[in-house]
């Protein structure tokens, strides 16, 4: 079995939704070689990270930044994982009111540090997600969960 970790925070809720897509969508039927394991950002720590052959980070967009949560887990783990993380294969979504930019180049930055490599353009949602907003979060945690199955990760 291959491994997808998906951590992510919400406050308010909308993260929450795109990161039930995400899961949806990397747990369907057709990915069958794939354990996925969903964390809270508060609950993840090193050992997940170890865990994982691919990576989906949600947030929100917090004062044009990653949320503190996700910050916060990301600057827990570094020391512990530097050195021995193969490259991980990694996508984002982010939920934002009007702009989400600012979070994809926060997370870029950071990626290049631990490192992640970056497997698909982000899905920014503005304002509460819609049906295709949800689509879109769905296909990309196919896409990823695929995509790991199938080695081309
Ligand atoms: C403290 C705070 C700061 C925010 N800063 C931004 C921002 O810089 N850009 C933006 O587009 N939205 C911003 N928002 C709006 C949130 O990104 C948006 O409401 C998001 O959907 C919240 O996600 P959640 O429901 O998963 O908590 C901010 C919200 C809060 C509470």
């Amino acid at each position: 079995m291959k491994h997808l970790l998906v951590v992510f925070h919400s406050k308010t809720g909308n993260t929450q939704q795109l990161a039930d897509a995400v899961v949806a969508g990397a747990t369907a039927a057709d990915v069958i070689g794939v354990q996925v394991r969903v964390l809270r950002a508060a609950d993840a720590g090193p050992a997940d990270l170890l865990w994982a052959n691919g990576l989906l980070l949600g947030t929100p967009e917090n004062f044009g930044y990653l949320s503190g949560a996700l910050k916060d887990s990301l600057d827990r783990t570094f020391y512990e994982v530097e050195g021995k993380l193969t490259p991980l294969p990694y996508a984002m979504f982010i939920s934002a009111g009007n702009d989400g930019t600012g979070a994809v180049r926060a997370m870029e930055r950071i990626a290049n540090g631990y490192p992640f490599i970056k497997i698909q353009d982000p899905v920014i949602v503005r304002g509460e997600p819609c049906a295709d907003d949800l689509e879109a979060c769905r296909q990309l945690g196919q896409a990823m969960a695929m995509g790991i199955d199938m080695g081309i990760f």
